[in-house]
C-alpha cells in the first residue's frame, strides 16, 4: 500500500465507525459494489447495480436513495449513479478491506467458503485487526518458504476434504 492508500484506509475506517456507525451492513455491500463497476466504467446503471447484488430494482433504489443522501452518490435520473468525491474515497477503503480479508482467507487455504466468508466478515472489523492481517497478508508474500512450511504443517493435521475429522478440540 502506499502512503496515500493508507491514509484513505484509515480515514475510509473513521467515516464507517466514527461517532456513529455511517453505514449499515448492506449500505456498504452496495458501496462497495458501486465502487467496482464505477472504477471499469465510469457511472452505474440502476438495473446493473440489481442485478449484481441480486436484488430487485426497486429495493436497490431505496438503499441508493440513502446513500445519495448521506452525499455518497449522485443519483438523479435515467437511473444513472455517479460516485461522488467522497462515495469514491469510502467505497475505494471498502474494497480494499474487502481484498485484504480475501486474501488471508486465500492465505490459510480457504477455497469454496472464501467469498461467503469475506461477506460474512468484511462488516464492523476493527482497523487494527484489518491492518494486522493487511501485514500477515505482506509477510507471507515476502516470505514464500514460510507460506510453503505452514501449508505442511496444516497438511498434516488437517484434511479439507473431511473438515469433520478435525485433530484438535476446539
Ligand atoms: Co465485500
Amino acid at each position: 500500500m502506499k502512503k496515500k492508500d493508507e491514509f484513505y484506509t484509515v480515514r475510509g475506517y473513521k467515516m464507517l465507525n466514527g461517532d456513529k456507525k455511517l453505514l449499515t451492513a448492506s449500505m456498504e455491500d452496495y458501496l462497495e459494489m458501486i465502487y467496482r463497476i464505477h472504477k471499469e466504467e465510469g457511472y452505474v446503471r440502476m438495473n446493473q447495480l440489481a442485478e449484481k447484488l441480486n436484488v430487485r430494482p426497486s429495493s436497490a433504489s431505496k438503499t441508493v436513495q440513502k446513500l445519495n443522501s448521506l452525499g455518497m452518490v449522485d443519483y438523479q435520473k435515467y437511473g444513472i449513479i455517479k460516485l461522488t468525491e467522497e462515495g469514491k474515497k469510502l467505497g475505494s477503503f471498502l474494497l480494499k478491506r474487502h481484498n485484504i480479508i480475501e486474501e488471508f482467507l486465500k492465505n490459510i487455504g480457504i477455497k469454496e467458503m472464501r467469498l461467503k466468508d469475506t461477506e460474512m466478515m468484511e462488516h464492523g472489523m476493527s482497523l487494527s485487526t484489518l491492518q494486522n492481517i493487511y501485514i500477515l497478508n505482506k509477510f507471507f508474500a515476502d516470505n514464500p518458504d514460510v507460506m510453503t512450511r505452514f501449508e505442511d504443517y496444516k497438511a498434516k493435521y488437517y484434511d479439507e476434504r473431511d473438515p469433520s475429522d478435525f485433530p484438535f478440540d476446539i
